[in-house]
């Protein structure tokens, strides 16, 4: 069988099982807006985009879909959207301002948005942290100190008490190889440190992080499903042939996924990592030293899901690629590192695949192989896809519409690598497109649209294009294509 997706198959319908949950993510920072009000503290992020060209334009969330006063008009556009599912993160520095005391104020909001969704029939799934650490905490040594993990699970213990009731679907991070590797190695995120080791040090104490809330939860028996969102990538040698590019490869693929994998999936740090980066000091020590007793069993407590997010996979080469530049580097003008630590000789060559607006290849067959693999190594719960979708330039047409063909085309391309996926044997329940709207697009500010749905920044309008419908169809449908 190939997984590729043929023009054969692209004719012949894609049906889902019948209980395939279909929905859209989105993040706090990136569309709430309202930074400063009702007692929310600054974050890492708003502190990151006052700095002298960290992102595009010098934009920042402060306004962003300004969805914190409209909530139930965007519930509503995700009712009329046939969504069974929203993803969304609990910004922290509403909840516990500059990771203090609870603020009732904050909770609130999330009280109505869950209220809201419920009376829409759509499943809130919520995500604990989605990248917006309060400012204070990153003061006080933020991931690269082990107690920002236990005020994680007292902040995310927090959001249980109010909402635990009524979510039944909790995830801990999103991504947190992004927080770890952008925000501490490469400086590419918030806070914006590139101090080598610190992203292995800061992957610990978030995954300690997650592992003290799983625990927790356990303990009081909760009834909701428990997980963690992943962003994965499909590694592969430039040159399959090359053992050098073989061997980094490899070494990307255990700083990308199995470092996150292993410990959760398996309570364990790879051996071949923590060979590679046994020379990588952390305050004079190796950074293993973070790592103590007992910590790898608090973070494999078992999962009932794993959330992936899937963009696109890596070519990857040991020798230099005159064309590249630093991994990851997107269009800011402030300088940063590659995120790979000890893999300063790894380049990414293209493949001469097309690109979205990011830059990004895309290559949907690198998501059935990504699912089969993670199905075949580890004892793994059942998937969701949590993140998947692409940024293209689109602008609203005279007749209002806003047709966005190269969007359409990731979508279906991906969900039939999804359901290839399934039709080999993976347990794959569900789908969510990044994202609802155009949002804040971290470091690349709102110059890059990822949206269902347009929104136009000066009126805050919402237009949903040509993508949403399709989506809106397949949702209701549960199938694609095939007439
Ligand atoms: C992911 C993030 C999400 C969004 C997409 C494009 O890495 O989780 O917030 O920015 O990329």
């Amino acid at each position: 069988m190939t997984f590729l997706d043929t023009p054969a198959q692209a004719t012949t319908a894609a049906v889902f099982p019948p209980d395939f949950l279909w929905g859209a993510s989105t993040a706090a920072y990136q569309i709430e807006g309202a930074v400063a009000e009702d007692g929310r503290s600054p974050s890492i992020w708003d502190t990151f985009a006052r700095v002298p060209g960290a992102i595009v334009n010098g934009d920042s969330g402060e306004v962003a879909c300004d969805h914190y006063h409209r909530m139930p008009e965007d519930v509503a556009l995700m009712r009329s959207l046939n969504l069974g599912g929203y993803r969304f993160s609990v910004a922290w520095p509403r909840v516990r301002p500059d990771g203090g005391p609870v603020n009732q104020t904050g909770l609130d909001f999330y009280r109505r948005l869950v209220d809201e969704l419920l009376g829409a029939g759509i499943r809130p799934w919520l995500t604990l942290y989605h990248w917006d650490l309060p400012q204070t905490l990153e003061d006080a040594g933020g991931w690269t100190s082990r107690d920002t993990a236990y005020r994680f699970a007292e902040y995310a213990l927090s959001v249980y008490d109010a909402l635990g009731d009524r979510v039944p679907v909790w995830t801990t991070l999103n991504e947190p190889w992004c927080s770890a590797f952008l925000g501490y190695t490469g400086g590419q995120h918030a806070p914006g440190r590139q101090e080598g080791a610190a992203g292995l040090v800061a992957a610990h104490h978030l995954l300690l992080g997650h592992g003290l809330v799983v625990d927790e939860l356990r303990r009081r028996g909760t009834t909701a499903d428990l997980g963690i969102t992943l962003n994965l990538t499909v590694a592969d040698p430039h040159d399959p042939e090359d053992p050098r590019d073989r061997d980094a490869a490899r070494r990307i693929d255990a700083l990308h996924n199995r470092l996150f994998l292993d410990p959760v999936l398996s309570g364990r740090y790879p051996a071949d990592l923590l060979g590679d980066t046994e020379d990588l000091t952390w305050n004079g020590r190796g950074w293993q030293a973070v790592v103590h007793d007992g910590d790898l069993r608090l973070i494999g407590t078992p999962l009932d899901l794993l959330g992936v997010n899937y963009y696109k996979g890596d070519s990857v080469s040991a020798h230099p690629d005159p064309a590249a530049g630093t991994p990851h580097a997107g269009l800011a003008t402030r300088p940063t590192s590659t995120p790979f630590v000890g893999c300063e000789d790894v380049t990414f060559p293209g493949r001469g695949l097309p690109v979205t607006d990011m830059g990004w290849e895309v290559q949907p067959e690198g998501l059935t192989r990504l699912l089969r693999r993670l199905d075949a190594d580890y004892d793994v719960p059942p998937i969701h896809i949590t993140e998947n979708g692409s940024a293209y330039d689109d602008v609203v047409g005279p007749d209002g519409r806003v047709d966005d063909p190269g969007r359409v085309a990731y979508l279906e391309s991906h969900l039939r690598s999804v359901h290839a996926a399934i039709r080999a044997g993976v347990d794959v329940r569900g789908y969510f497109a990044w994202s609802l709207l155009d949002n804040f697009e971290w470091a690349w500010g709102y110059g890059q649209r990822f949206g269902l749905v347009h929104v136009d920044y000066d009126t805050q309008a919402r237009t949903p294009k040509t993508s949403a419908l399709v989506y809106a169809d397949i949702a209701a449908t549960g199938r694609l294509g095939g007439g």
